[in-house]
Formats: C-alpha cells, structure tokens, sequence
C-alpha cells in the first residue's frame, strides 16, 4: 500500500483560480478515485498542487484495511490543522476532506475527533464534492456524503479524463460481496456491482484518445464483472477484454484485484487467446492451510487454489504470478503457517505481498479465539517475505538474455544518460539507458540483467522483439 499525489497535471485548464492538494492511501481503486476528484473538482477551478502548504482545498483519500493505515489519517490531519490556522492567520483559509474508505467506515466520527475536518465523503459519493462545498461553506450543516450508489457517482462523474502518461487505471467493478472475516472493504465499499460495458468502452476509447497504451482495470473483484451490455446480456470480464483489444492504441490490457472463485474458463482461455492482456495475474490465496483458509471464508480451498494456477499457467505458460498473503490471522498454528510457506514454494511468485493480520473493528475474525502474539506473527512475516524476495529476485534473473517490450512511461534518475523506465509485460520495471525519446512507446528490449527489483536492459534494433505473447 503506498501513499501517492495525484499528478500535477493541466495547470493552464479552466485558468484555475484555487489549489487542491488529494494525498492517496490505499490501493489502485483510491489512485483512480482521487484523479476522479480532482476531474469533478475542476469546473469549480480547482487545479491540483503538489504543496500542501499552498492549498485551498486538501483532501486525504484514505484506506481502512488495516489499523495502521487507519490510523495515521489523524497524525497527518493533526498537521493539516496547523497549516490551515498558519493561513488564517494572514486572511487565507484552507477546506480539509476526508474521503475514502476510512470516511466510510467512521463517518461523523472523524469530525467529533478532529474538528477541524470540514467535509467527510464515502467512495460512492465524491461526485457530490461540489455540492459538500457549497454547504460547508454556507454553514457547518450537512457535510457528509456516505451513500452507497456507484451508479449514481458514474452517471455524475465528467465524462472526460485529464489523465497524462502511456498508463492508466479505470474502475470498471466496485464492491465486494464475499465477506472474508478479516476484511473491512465489503462494508466500506458496498454490494458487488459492474459498470456497464458501453460506459467502460467509452472511457478507455477516450484514454486510448490522449495516448493511453495500457490500461489496468480495476475492481475489489474484478473478475467477477458483469456489466450489462446495450442488448441487456451481462458482459463477462472476458468479453470485456476482447472488447477493449479492438480499440486502435490501446495495446496492453491489465486488470486487478481478482479472486480465485471468479477466475472463469473462458477468463484462462483469453489468457491464451489475446496478445493485448499481459501476462501478469494477482491472484491473492491469502494462506495455505485448509482450515485457515475456512475461518477466513474465503470459499475455496488449498488444492483448488494450485489446481487453478496449474489451469492458467497451461493456457499461458509464462504467466507471471502475484498474490496476497496475511499471517498470524487468529489460532494459526505453526505448522498451519508452514503451509503458507509451501504453497508459496510451489506456485513460484514472481511478486508478492505479505501482511501482518490487524484486527478491524466489526469484522468476524477480531472477535475470534486465539489472537497471535505480536511476536510469533512478525517472525512469520519476516520468513515468508524473505522466501516471497527470494522468488521476486529469481524471477527477474531469469530474464537476462530475453528480449521483451518494454512500455516506456517514465524518466529515469539518470539525465545525463538519458535514461528511461517503462514496464515489461510482467510489470516489472526496466531500466535502459539513451531511451529519454522513446516514452510512451513500446519497444524492444534486451534484458541484461535482474536485481530484486527492477531489471536493467538495452536497447535492440526494431523487429528484434519476441511477441508479446509466450511463443
Ligand atoms: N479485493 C482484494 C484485496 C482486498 S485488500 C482481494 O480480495 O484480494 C488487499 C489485501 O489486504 C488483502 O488481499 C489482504 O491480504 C490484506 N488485508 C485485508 N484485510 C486485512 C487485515 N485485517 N489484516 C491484514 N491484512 C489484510
Ligand atoms: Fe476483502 Fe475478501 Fe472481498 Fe477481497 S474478497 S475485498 S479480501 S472480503
Ligand atoms: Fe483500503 Fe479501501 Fe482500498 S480499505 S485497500 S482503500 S478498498
């Protein structure tokens, strides 16, 4: 999880007048929520800022998954106030926000702890933004937005995107229905629902339109979309990604987050089947014991979980692997944790993330038996991330020697070398050196080597590249 702003972009739009600073927590579905804030926010004339210090409006977009998280929204808001009464001591003044899912999740709350927090919005509700405003400013009346309707919020969003870069997500799936007994998100995001097919093929038509290569769709469960299509059949996630191959521009497709029960037959044979969806899948599995895996209502077992894996990895051989794992989840046992590390040694990811288990207020598990000591589920975390870098370094060593396309999306730290970084189909991230020119393109590369974290490569001659498919 990491903490991103959202990207100074059109200063010169709408010749705007005010200063908006959105400071991201969470996951890819907040990334994509604060761009969206700041696109229903700039008819008001509002342009984004990078300094804190110089806004008008600052929004926290924040995550509610685990304590942690949750929790330093308070020690960032505390420094905010005090930001904002420095202003109001020369004649200016500062909005603050609180948006997401810790919005969501402790409402009015958030006010009652730290005054100074003018306006609360849920992630269903940031299409109402404007109208908050109005009322804040008017008087400290109605100033929370929680409502859960994604319809509404897309049917009100602006239909254009001031996206900039060859990459971008678009939520194409929102909420989640499964309910595992450690998670928040089904109460902070809502029911499962799809946005329909038209509405999404609209909006990556119009990415594709400013330059967009790749797209990552995005949903707390996105395999398991079901848009409705204009003849009111449902469009799987499937479907969705033939559909989005046939938009001239759009050459990578990508998506996230998906759950091992919606991975459908014809989602794997797409996999074999399609150039443009790129060989990368997050499939959390969360641990590797059976009984665990029960406690945590994750409604499959072990052995479906690397009989599915043995599917995908047939239909495309080189598929590259990811997932989610949570330790010390309540009465895991040692040898229950052993299995976490065994099925990690027989899939072979080739990135992963690991989590201490947090208990959240109102879910199942924190009211379960046995919690872990703090200690016993650190030892565990720090074993299975050694074996997952272990795996992550392995993987990306084992591209030296291949030539693969390379995305190019961004500069380097090297100027003088003119050095570029852009994506492989693995998302990895590649750096290469006298390739400043070439973002926004994808090109073939030599890979020379590969470190924990990124690998390093030259540039070849055009046509050297192998497919971006497996052959
Ligand atoms: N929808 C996605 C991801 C949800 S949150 C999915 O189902 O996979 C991202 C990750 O946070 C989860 O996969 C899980 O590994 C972790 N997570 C969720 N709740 C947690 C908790 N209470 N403590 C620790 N990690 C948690
Ligand atoms: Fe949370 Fe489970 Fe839903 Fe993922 S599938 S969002 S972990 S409840
Ligand atoms: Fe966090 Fe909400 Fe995403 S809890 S992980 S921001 S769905």
């Amino acid at each position: 999880m990491t903490e991103t702003l959202v990207p100074k972009a059109e200063a010169a739009q709408n010749t705007p007048s005010k200063r908006l600073f959105i400071k991201t927590y969470g996951c890819q579905m907040n990334v994509y929520d604060s761009e969206r804030m700041a696109d229903v926010l700039r008819p008001l004339g509002y342009a984004v800022t990078e300094e804190v210090e110089a806004a008008d409006f600052v929004i926290l977009n924040t995550c509610h998954i685990r304590e942690k998280a949750a929790e330093k929204i308070y020690s960032e808001l505390g420094k905010i106030r005090e930001l904002r009464d420095l202003k109001r001591q020369t004649g200016g003044d500062m909005t603050i926000a609180v948006a997401g899912c810790v919005a969501q999740a402790e409402g009015e709350e958030i006010i009652k702890r730290q005054p100074a927090v003018d306006i609360v919005v849920g992630p269903q509700a940031y299409h109402q933004l404007p109208e908050l405003l109005t009322r804040t400013a008017r008087a400290r009346g109605e100033r929370i937005g929680a409502d859960f309707a994604p319809d509404d919020k897309f049917d009100a969003l602006p239909a254009a995107r001031f996206t900039e870069g060859p990459t971008a997500f678009l939520t194409v799936q929102e909420g989640c229905d499964k309910f595992c007994t450690f998670c928040v998100v089904p109460y902070t995001r809502g029911a499962e629902w799809s946005r329909p097919l038209a509405s999404v093929l609209e909006e990556a038509r119009q990415l594709a339109g400013r330059g967009v290569r790749e797209v990552t769709l995005l949903g707390q469960n996105v395999n398991a979309y079901d848009g409705e299509r204009p003849d009111g059949r449902k469009s799987s996630l499937a479907e969705l990604a033939y559909a989005l191959a046939e938009i001239p521009g759009l050459d990578r497709i990508r998506y996230t987050t998906s759950h091992p029960n919606d991975m459908s037959d014809a989602l794997i044979a797409a996999h074999g089947d399609l150039d443009a969806l790129m060989p990368y899948l997050h499939l959390p599995v969360q641990a590797g014991s059976d009984r665990i895996l029960r406690l945590m209502n994750r409604k499959h077992g072990r052995q479906t979980y690397l009989d599915l894996i043995a599917r995908i990895r047939e239909a495309r051989p080189d598929m590259a692997l990811s997932g989610d794992f949570i330790v010390g989840f309540p009465g895991e046992t040692d040898r229950e944790f052993e299995e976490t590390l065994d099925l990690v040694r027989q899939v072979r990811y080739a990135s992963a993330f690991a989590f201490m288990y947090s208990p959240r207020p109102g879910t199942p598990a924190a009211g379960m038996g046995r919690q872990i000591e703090p200690e016993v589920a650190k030892e565990r975390l720090h074993r299975l991330i050694e074996l997952l870098t272990e795996q992550q370094t392995a993987f990306n060593q084992a591209q030296a020697g291949r030539t693969l396309n390379v995305l190019f999306d961004r500069k380097g730290r090297h100027p003088d070398r003119r050095q570029a970084i852009g994506r492989s189909p693995y998302l990895q991230s590649v750096h290469v050196d006298d390739a400043d020119h070439l973002i926004g393109q994808i090109v073939p590369v030599e890979i020379i080597s590969g470190q924990q974290n990124s690998l390093t490569g030259r540039l070849v001659a055009p046509g050297a590249a192998e497919k971006e498919k497996a052959a």
